[in-house]
């Protein structure tokens, strides 16, 4: 088995506080992993180690088959990232910020620029001319992101929460560019903290909960009936009364 990430007893900890407990991550080249736990649960600590933002305080991790720690500069040719805060140049252009990474990945100019008109004109950016990324809007940041993270035609692509905060339109888009990706053969490993997202999109899931990795393999082996609720819920434990609702709700008499 080849895997594209892996790791062992990876772990963060701040301060007092063990953010990630010692994870052991398998994830298959050519899968779309979801990385799915609730708000907290140490899954944007986990990609900020993967892709060389934050060290880890323990642990190890082979990534595409380079070492982590020892060959971080051939990890981060080959990887691309959108990450939770999102961290555009604010005064430049879509254009300029994308010629700014293709220069950063050392892209042919023409090549660059090729791309990027392609990138933009599909996530529907072609006409933002002379407009700052300060300006945009939400929506437009994310998909610009992308387009960056995506410029190089990495074989790895790290997406935190992707679909956060972004309108239906935009997030059909963004789900069919990273069917694309897939399609190539190449690998996602996917945040999330919202079950039907991983259900529709991921072929493989992780559920973390607490820094700690609670399930993980394909989605068949994890919801085997399609949903993934359960399986969550289950991990991750509920509060003791969620059958209930709300006592004065079922009342009539008030
Ligand atoms: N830079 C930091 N300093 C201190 N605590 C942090 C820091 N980053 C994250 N944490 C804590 O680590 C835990 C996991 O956070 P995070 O990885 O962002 O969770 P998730 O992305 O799953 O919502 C949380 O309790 C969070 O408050
Ligand atoms: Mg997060």
């Amino acid at each position: 088995m080849s895997y594209c990430i892996e790791t062992h007893g990876l772990t963060r900890v701040f301060g007092q506080h063990t953010a990630v407990a010692g994870i052991d991550l398998r994830v298959e080249k050519g899968s779309f992993y979801g990385f799915l736990g609730p708000n907290g649960a140490g899954k944007s600590t986990t990609i900020k180690m993967l892709t060389g933002i934050i060290a880890p305080t323990r642990g190890d991790a082979r990534l595409l088959g380079y070492d982590l720690q020892r060959r971080p500069l051939e990890i981060k040719r080959r990887i691309g990232v959108v990450p939770e805060d999102l961290c555009l140049f604010e005064n430049l252009t879509a254009r300029e910020y994308l010629g700014f990474i293709g220069q950063m990945y050392r892209l042919p100019r023409a090549v660059t620029q090729a791309r990027s008109e392609e990138l933009l004109s599909l996530l529907g950016m072609a006409d933002t001319g002379k407009t700052l990324t300060i300006e945009f809007s939400h929506g437009m940041k994310k998909k610009l992101s992308l387009a960056a993270a995506l410029i190089h035609d990495p074989e790895l692509l790290f997406l935190d929460e992707p679909f956060e905060g972004i309108d239906a339109i935009a997030s059909r888009t963004i789900r069919r560019v990273l069917e694309q990706v897939i399609a190539r053969g190449n690998t996602i490993f996917l945040t999330s903290h919202i079950l039907e997202i991983v259900e529709r999109l991921c072929t493989h899931v992780g559920i973390i909960a607490d820094g700690r990795v609670i399930r993980q393999g394909s989605f068949a082996e994890i919801a085997p009936g399609g949903r993934l609720e359960d399986a969550f819920v289950q991990a991750v434990g509920g509060p003791p009364d969620a059958g209930a609702g709300l006592s004065w709700l079922g009342d009539p008499g008030l």
